[in-house]
């Protein structure tokens, strides 16, 4: 069997799944996520590329019902998710970012490698250079569209284990923080993902997906 022919399956598996996801409004609130589920949809955020690998966010997984309640409250507009959702994750970005925090990285990236630390000095360096030289304002834009990128491997993953999700930006993010605690450890709340499983009520199953088609937007040059 050649590449071509192996990737069929996966290929219709994937556009099968992608076609399948669409924001979830209502969730069926008796359904809830496997943990053995859970744990991939976790590992989907810790495996996700960031720039230079410095992973630069946290990720709260709200479980108990009276922590999904508490943070239900600082989210109006999106109330019936937080209601009914299995969980939901907080996606956050790190606000700052200090020579120590890249020689922790490099640290890690020391002993999992187990190359000397003498070695990733040069890579430190450019590392520190490029954080240093930046604005606070534009390190946590920075920061927030690597977050981003996250967020998107959580919503494919989710879909391809046939996991519910809807992102929502339409938070209050200052109130997360503190009723996570996260400005204490340097991190800001900018948005989350509902999962959990479509509510048979939710009638947005069946509407059709809005694109714009593929000849506007992509282009093969
Ligand atoms: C960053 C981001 C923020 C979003 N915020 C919300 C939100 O607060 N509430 C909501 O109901 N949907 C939210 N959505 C869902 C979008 O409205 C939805 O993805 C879009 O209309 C396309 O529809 P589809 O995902 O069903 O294909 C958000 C999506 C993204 C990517």
């Amino acid at each position: 069997m050649n590449q071509h022919d192996s990737n069929e399956s996966i290929r219709h598996q994937i556009e099968s799944q992608l076609n399948w996801r669409y924001a979830t409004k209502l969730f069926d609130k008796s359904k809830k996520i496997l943990e053995a589920d859970l744990h991939t949809l976790t590992e989907s955020l810790r495996l996700s590329a960031s720039s230079f690998g410095l992973q630069p966010w946290c990720f709260v997984v709200a479980q108990s019902e009276d922590m999904k309640a508490k943070l239900s409250a600082a989210a109006p507009m999106n109330k019936a998710k937080f209601e009914t959702a299995s969980h939901i994750v907080i996606m956050a970005n790190k606000k700052t970012m200090t020579p120590e925090y890249v020689d922790s990285y490099i640290q890690v990236m020391s002993e999992t490698r187990g190359v000397p630390l003498s070695a990733l000095q040069d890579f430190r360096n450019i590392m520190v250079h490029k954080v240093q030289g930046m604005t606070a304002e534009a390190l946590a834009q920075w920061t927030a569209r690597q977050t981003y990128i996250a967020m998107g491997g959580l919503i494919t993953a989710a879909a391809m284990l046939g996991i519910d999700t809807c992102a929502m930006e339409g938070i209050d993010a200052a109130q997360f923080d503190q009723i996570l605690g996260l400005t204490a450890t340097g991190h800001g709340t900018l948005a989350a993902v509902a999962l959990g499983y479509r509510s048979a009520e939710d009638t947005l199953q069946s509407a059709k997906k809005v694109r714009f088609a593929a000849d506007q937007i992509i282009r093969i040059v």
